[in-house]
């Protein structure tokens, strides 16, 4: 039997391997594999029981009804107020940030920012869904700050997914790699089952809601068009995460362009597009909005959106020559 290697294991592992590491961030990250866990659990009987409905109804027991992401929001501010090691929170789900003011907790280093449901759409017909993170060592001093919150993404200390599918996997880098781990529900524990992920050079998918092709800008439009010329297989989970998760492994491009409905894209800077940027970055990709890189972009505000392309530098190239080209002509 292959030994097996858990979550905690790797990260106890890897900060040996790094003398100045102190055990905040590894502690840090054991706490969201705990909330990955029990949300993986809800996420797993959400089809049995009325959690599925919507938000506010009593179910069989009296308990009111909470939407799986309500759940999992509260379920991942619970686990890492809890852990001692942030200071502040940064959800989706939620308008502000929330320091977190507790004495074991206000003098951390690290703010966590996250959505807790990806993909959401996608719950009601049990198609995979996920959870995205990244984590940043706080700028100011005292109770912590918007500016703690909205820096670029290149900043971030950490970042990573997880995604609840046909198994539940868990996907980190900390800045030395992307590693992959699948949970064993039988030992409740996160094994080692991808090691040092490295999309491929080349791709042939191309992943975006094709259904938006009238909203497109006319270079969004030629290079779609490329991709078909070039007989490329499109694949759109319309989970982030899962689309995100197949072009890591598979290679390809993920877009989700700017459109006329959505100018500055749909998808949120800091809670999906820089955390997917880092890893991707760190898996050898490419990650861009189209001229700059993601991960570089100023967050002015929380929920601040941007177009993204992401995948093997090859692809994301590619889009990137059609759309200077086509803004070159246009002048
Ligand atoms: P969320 O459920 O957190 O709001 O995210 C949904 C996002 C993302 O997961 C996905 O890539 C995108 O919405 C799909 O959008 P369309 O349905 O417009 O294609
Ligand atoms: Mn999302
Ligand atoms: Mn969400």
């Amino acid at each position: 039997m292959h030994k097996i290697i858990t979550l905690d294991e790797f990260i106890i592992q890897a900060q040996r391997k790094n003398p100045y590491s102190t055990g905040e961030l590894s502690s840090l990250l054991r706490d969201i594999g705990l909330a990955a866990k029990i949300i993986s659990r809800e996420v797993n009987k959400a089809g049995l029981v009325d959690i599925v409905g919507q938000a506010g109804q009593e179910n069989a027991s009296g308990e009111v009804v909470q939407k799986l992401d309500v759940l999992a929001d509260n379920l991942m501010i619970s686990c890492l107020q809890n852990s001692g090691e942030c200071c502040g929170i940064a959800s989706e789900e939620n308008d502000h940030f929330v320091p977190i003011n507790s004495t074991h907790s206000k003098n951390a280093k690290y703010v966590v920012l996250f959505d807790p449901l990806d993909g959401s759409s996608n719950i009601d017909v049990n198609v995979s869904i996920g959870t995205i993170f990244a984590i940043y060592r706080r700028t100011s001093t005292g109770p912590v700050q918007l500016k703690d919150f909205i820096q670029s993404g290149v900043n971030q200390v950490a970042a990573g997914y997880v995604v609840y599918g046909s198994s539940t996997m868990l996907v980190y880098s900390t800045g030395d790699g992307v590693h992959g781990f699948t949970l064993d529900p039988s030992i409740g524990e996160f094994c080692l089952s991808h090691e040092n992920i490295r999309i491929p050079e080349k791709g042939k998918i191309y992943s975006v809601n094709q259904g938006n092709y009238p909203a497109f800008d006319e270079d969004i439009k030629a290079y779609v068009n490329y991709c078909m010329e070039q007989s490329h297989s499109l694949r759109y989970i319309g989970s982030m995460v899962s689309d995100v998760h197949r072009t890591l492994i598979k290679g390809g491009i993920f877009f989700y362009p700017a459109t006329t409905k959505a100018p500055e894209g749909k998808l949120r800077l800091i809670y999906e597009c820089n955390p997917m940027s880092f890893l991707i970055e760190q898996a050898g990709g490419k990650s861009s909005n189209g001229t700059e890189r993601i991960m570089e972009l100023k967050a002015e505000k929380l929920h601040q959106r941007t177009p993204i392309f992401l995948g093997n530098k090859e692809m994301v190239e590619t889009v990137e020559a059609f759309i200077r080209e086509h803004r070159t002509v246009e002048g």
